[in-house]
């Protein structure tokens, strides 16, 4: 038995070696950022709140035929995952206008999207995660043109899946961020988390427009009850069957 080694400490999570190179221990943290990382803070208990509702919706891509990097929770705070070559893309799915797509373009917020967008985003901290052309995402190699064809194919998918399982939890998806990454047979794989941190959700039994936030914002926005939100949100995904 070789001890974990700490192979990465993100904002929100720590990758541990595992006795097999195929798999890694992610552990969730509780540590918060924004604004790439310029505001931090800590949000009590999400990491096992994230961990929790990650797990569950993996669980319930894969069972819809999503390849995802998830194995099992050994433990409340912590995943065990396929490592993979992570492609350097934030792939962000909207359905309503908010965030960046708001500042940017000026559509209001809220605004309902005639048809799912796909975006794809530079990951890459020291540029500030910029918004990508095709053209310059091939410039920089960094994916195929039959790899972005099948990302786009599968964020869809991910979204039509999981609009469906958050309206059953009376939850609007706004809009969320997946990473994927390439398996030792170069297949793509769903990685990373998908959670409050990486999703905008709504609470379909609020009016407020500043009540019904349940995800980040909360913390980004300074609204308040950031932990009782995840809470929400965490109680209302586990409710349902995978
Ligand atoms: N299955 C996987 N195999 C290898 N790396 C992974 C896997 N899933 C996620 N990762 C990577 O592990 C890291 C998770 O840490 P975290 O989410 O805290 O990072 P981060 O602070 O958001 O920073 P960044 O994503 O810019 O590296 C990310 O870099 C993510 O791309
Ligand atoms: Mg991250």
């Amino acid at each position: 038995m070789s001890a974990p080694e700490k192979l990465y400490e993100g904002k929100a999570k720590i990758l541990y070696s595992t006795d097999d190179p195929d798999i890694l221990l992610s552990c969730f943290k509780d540590d918060a950022t924004a604004f790439n990382a310029q505001k931090r803070g800590v949000i009590t208990d999400k990491g096992r709140m994230n961990c929790a509702i990650a797990t569950h919706l993996f669980q319930k891509l894969a069972a819809m035929g999503i390849p995802t990097h998830f194995i099992d929770q050994p433990a409340p705070n912590q995943m065990r995952v396929k490592a993979v070559k992570i492609i350097p893309l934030e792939v962000v799915v909207r359905n309503i206008a908010a965030g960046s797509l708001s500042q940017q373009t000026g559509l209001a917020l809220g605004t309902p999207l005639p048809q799912p967008m796909v975006e794809f985003y530079y990951k890459n901290d020291a540029l500030g995660d910029p918004l990508l052309t095709r053209d310059r995402l091939f410039l920089l190699n960094l994916a195929t043109p039959d790899q972005v064809e099948q990302l786009q194919t599968l964020a869809l998918r991910i979204n039509q899946i999981l609009i469906a399982f958050f309206h059953q939890c009376q939850i609007t998806l706004v809009d969320f961020k997946l990473e994927f990454g390439l398996d030792a047979q170069e297949q793509i794989l769903l990685a990373d988390e998908i959670s409050p941190d990486t999703c905008r959700l709504w609470n379909q039994l609020e009016a407020d427009p500043e009540q019904r936030v349940m995800d980040k914002d909360r913390f980004r926005r300074d609204l308040g009850n950031v932990e009782s939100a995840y809470q929400q949100v965490m109680e209302r995904v586990l409710a349902q069957a995978v």
